[in-house]
């Protein structure tokens, strides 16, 4: 095209506009509009053609004819976003479907609860950390030094029979107490420390009305200089009057743990007259503490391990704890 004329190239460009003014208002969806845009001003399209066949002008032609086709081309791509606009505009408003009805009643999706489990946790973890104790956990596949033997449970104690357990592999079991979760803590943490763990927890048990094979503890650690049995007795008062209101009925009775000198349980009076033991506590043992490479001299230490369920049974005046476990929705939706 070497015999292009600066004027026929004008002139070229003014039909374009012309051209793209009626095309443009003709597109009447976006479908149309993205082939009129295509032909106009794609890479094959029409202002491309044009700019072009500027090379092709004489070199003083170029700079005049180069600036008449830009403003073109500048025109025709605002003819097509105005267009664009103005048919996105009115598919916002566009009439509504005449089948629609906006007066239709919601459809309301039904709405789970929380299992009681859950709800005896949320208050345990708010009475927790009022009382000042950080929330932390601990696997559940565990190995023999932290379920045992860090906890003062020696090779051949008869609690590390196969049978008593659930072994996974080797000395590897699925914890049978959160009292793990105090040896893990301690072996990383220096004392004061104040901490609570809840868990899930397994035992090869029989099942019956106050018995599950797998259930929730929460554990408590507190150690620190002078830490003593009082301390321990005011905060386990304490958890368990806001959890059951102050006129609950509870009782300290000695017992025995290998981890914890002296070691005691606490029972609470069911509505039926019965107590019921919900958890084992005691003043960590020395040797527990030199274990963990305390100084046993110094430090001192209260830990108990409280049973969720139980809790459960105590609040809702539940008779049998595999109500908690077999998640029927008419027993579970009665919860919150
Ligand atoms: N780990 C004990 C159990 O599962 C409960 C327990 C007793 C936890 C005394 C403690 C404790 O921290 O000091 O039966």
């Amino acid at each position: 095209m070497s015999d292009e004329q600066a004027p026929e190239l004008a002139a070229r460009a003014a039909a374009l506009l012309n051209d793209a003014e009626s095309a443009v208002a003709g597109a009447t969806d976006r479908d149309a509009l993205a082939a009129v845009r295509a032909r106009l001003v794609g890479k094959r399209g029409a202002v491309k053609d044009l700019q072009r066949a500027i090379s092709a002008l004489p070199k003083e032609a170029r700079r005049a004819a180069g600036q008449s086709v830009n403003v073109v081309a500048r025109q025709v791509q605002a003819l097509i976003d105005a267009r664009r606009e103005a048919l996105e505009a009115a598919a916002g408003d566009g009439p509504l479907d005449p089948t629609f009805d906006p007066t239709w009643p919601g459809a309301v999706s039904p709405r789970g609860s929380l299992h009681p489990v859950t709800l005896i946790l949320d208050e345990i973890r708010a009475i927790f950390t009022r009382l000042g104790f950080d929330e932390v956990s601990g696997p559940e596949i565990e190995d023999a030094w932290h379920n045992f033997d860090a906890l003062n449970i020696p090779a051949g104690h008869p609690a590390r029979e196969r049978s008593d357990q659930f072994y996974v592999e080797g000395d590897r079991l699925i914890r049978s107490q959160t009292s793990t979760v105090q040896i893990r803590v301690m072996e990383t943490n220096e004392p004061p420390l104040r901490v609570f763990a809840p868990g899930r927890v397994y035992r090869p048990e029989t099942v019956d009305a106050t018995h599950l094979y797998a259930f929730h503890q929460v554990e408590g650690l507190m150690v620190g200089e002078d830490v003593t049995f009082v301390d321990l007795k005011g905060c386990l008062l304490t958890f368990v009057q806001s959890l059951f209101g102050p006129d609950v009925e509870i009782r300290f009775r000695p017992s025995y743990f290998p981890f914890t000198e002296v070691s005691a349980e606490l029972d609470v009076r069911r509505a039926d007259g019965e107590w019921m033991e919900v958890l084992g506590c005691g003043m960590v043992h020395p040797d527990v503490l030199t274990g963990v490479g305390y100084d046993a001299e110094r430090y001192t230490g209260f830990a108990f391990g409280v049973g969720l369920e139980r809790l459960a049974m105590r609040r809702w005046q539940l008779g049998d704890i595999r109500l908690l476990e077999e998640n029927d929705v008419r027993f579970l939706s009665q919860f919150g």
